[in-house]
């Protein structure tokens, strides 16, 4: 570091100590003196870039009071798409297939995958996408959605642009990742990596928190940050360059995920939707997913932790859960209704989380480790986008096809039951086509099976295939 950056910092010090001031935060440049001259430049640069304006305005409406009013009154259970169409939508269900496959021919579909979370209850350190998640090759979850695409790519004798958001914390190792793999056999140039922001986490009391003496305790914004940086990063300008205008979204957590649905994004085109969902029956009244439900006649999601238990218990006359729909997180989105939320950068609502964050405590400038929740942390939501969509509409999909998350280390949505479901739904696909799966007693299969995405895409692309007798307990790779 020469004087004249030390230099620099100290205008840059005095500038912004100004300005934390006169936000009530200036003792996070407490230890300042402390720090190397490269720490001060990065601790001088990470307040610059926060908007602190903004940031009082969340600290005032999301940190130090904050309610949740539901208005209980002016929400109902959505209407949707049933997976198997009524006999009057036949015909539209098979023109929405016809079209979704030309849009995907013609490139003006785009795959995104949100990869920028933090993946903390499945205890996974490196980004989420490289967690080993098949049953028996053990691929990562970016290798299923890169082979997906790849066979995509192929059937439909075009070029998919895959769009991957990371957080500014796992970046790096994610385009490493690919890089070593040599992108799973997909074209580099196809591909583009871009961080979503991130902000600061605060003391229940509206202080910004330090992570160390040297940094501030920052986090992701939120999936519903990917409008923002899809924009900032040009994304959005490339996808404009390549012609796409529909973008498959989906998470990076669920290897069952079908990431060219002709018949989706078919739909999503003939309706002229903006933005459109799948969903699912829930299994429980309590399972954590979002509810799809219309508030104030507008279809929205309300997350299972803000769902009060009055309306996730409710029954219907059949004594069916009346909230049913629940979300599996696969969204169409129009690129021009994409960009337009770009524009209003408030048309978005955070969301409050109180976690766990360790931070260094200013008094005794030692770090904490919390045994208990002690932070605010605020993320936007990608779905709170639905209800500002002039058209939005849900299709029914089915558990064992499209839903196979991985996101907590045991139990539901597990990497153990994430197995379970991708070898289920692999035995189906083979009984689909005519060949015999043992089943134990209970129905579960008794074998691993494993269908590469390279081999299939769905159950038909399974005809003709030689296969010998699958016997119990076989091991068996396609
Ligand atoms: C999510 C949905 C829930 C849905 C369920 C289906 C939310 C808030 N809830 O729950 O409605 O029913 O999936 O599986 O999304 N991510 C980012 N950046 C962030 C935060 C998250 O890219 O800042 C990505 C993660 O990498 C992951 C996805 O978003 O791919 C889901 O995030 P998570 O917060 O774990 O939501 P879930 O509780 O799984």
């Amino acid at each position: 570091m020469n004087s004249k950056s030390t230099k620099s910092s100290l205008i840059d010090y005095e500038k912004l100590m100004g300005l934390l001031k006169s936000y009530d935060q200036n003792y996070l440049l407490t230890y300042f003196s402390e720090l190397s001259q490269e720490q001060k430049t990065s601790l001088l640069e990470q307040i610059k870039n926060q908007d602190w304006e903004t940031l009082k305005l969340l600290i005032e409406r999301y940190v130090k009071d904050y309610t949740v009013a539901l208005d209980h009154y002016d929400i109902s259970p959505a209407p949707y798409y049933p997976a198997q169409p009524a006999l009057k939508d036949e015909a539209k269900y098979q023109e929405a297939i016809k079209l979704g496959k030309t849009l995907i021919a013609g490139g003006q579909v785009a795959a995104f995958t949100v990869a920028g979370g933090q993946g903390s209850r499945l205890g996974w350190d490196a980004p989420k996408g490289t967690f080993a998640a098949t049953p028996l090759r053990e691929k990562p979850l970016f290798q299923v959605f890169a082979e997906q695409l790849k066979k995509a790519e192929q059937n439909f004798g075009c070029a998919l642009p895959w769009y991957i958001m990371t957080s500014p914390m796992n970046d790096a190792d994610t385009r490493a990742f690919f890089k070593s793999h040599n992108y799973f056999g997909l074209n580099a140039k196809n591909i583009m990596f871009f961080p979503q922001g991130t902000l600061p986490s605060f003391s229940t009391e509206g202080k910004v928190l330090l992570q160390d003496k040297a940094n501030l305790a920052l986090s992701p914004d939120g999936h519903g940050g990917s409008f923002k940086a899809l924009k900032k990063s040009g994304a959005i300008a490339d996808m404009k360059k390549r012609g796409v205008e529909y973008i498959s979204y989906f998470q990076v957590d669920n290897p069952n995920v079908k990431i060219m649905d002709p018949l989706f994004i078919g739909l999503h085109a003939l309706d002229g939707a903006d933005m459109s969902a799948k969903m699912l029956p829930k299994a429980s009244a309590k399972e954590k997913v979002g509810n799809f439900c219309l508030i104030g006649g507008k279809l929205g999601i309300i997350e299972y932790s803000d769902m009060p238990s009055e309306l996730t218990d409710a029954k219907n006359d059949k004594g069916d859960l009346l909230y049913n729909a629940g979300s599996i997180a696969i969204h169409m989105i129009s690129l021009a209704f994409a960009e337009s939320i770009t524009e209003d950068p408030d048309s978005l609502p955070y969301h409050r989380a109180l976690k766990k964050v360790p931070y260094l405590d200013i008094t005794t400038g030692k770090i904490v480790e919390p045994k208990e929740p002690n932070a605010i942390k605020l993320e936007r939501f990608i779905f709170d986008a639905l209800p500002l969509a002039e058209q939005a509409f849900i299709l029914e999909t089915d558990r064992v096809e499209e839903f196979a998350p991985i996101k907590n280390a045991e139990g539901n949505d597990s990497p153990a039951s994430s197995r379970e479901l991708q070898t289920e739904r692999a035995a189906r696909w083979l009984e689909h086509v005519g060949y015999s799966v043992p089943r134990k007693a209970d129905g579960s299969v008794d074998a691993i099976i494993e269908i590469s995405p390279l081999t299939a895409s769905c159950a038909d692309d399974l005809k003709g295939l030689e296969l010998p007798k699958i016997k119990p307990g076989d091991k068996v790779y396609l």
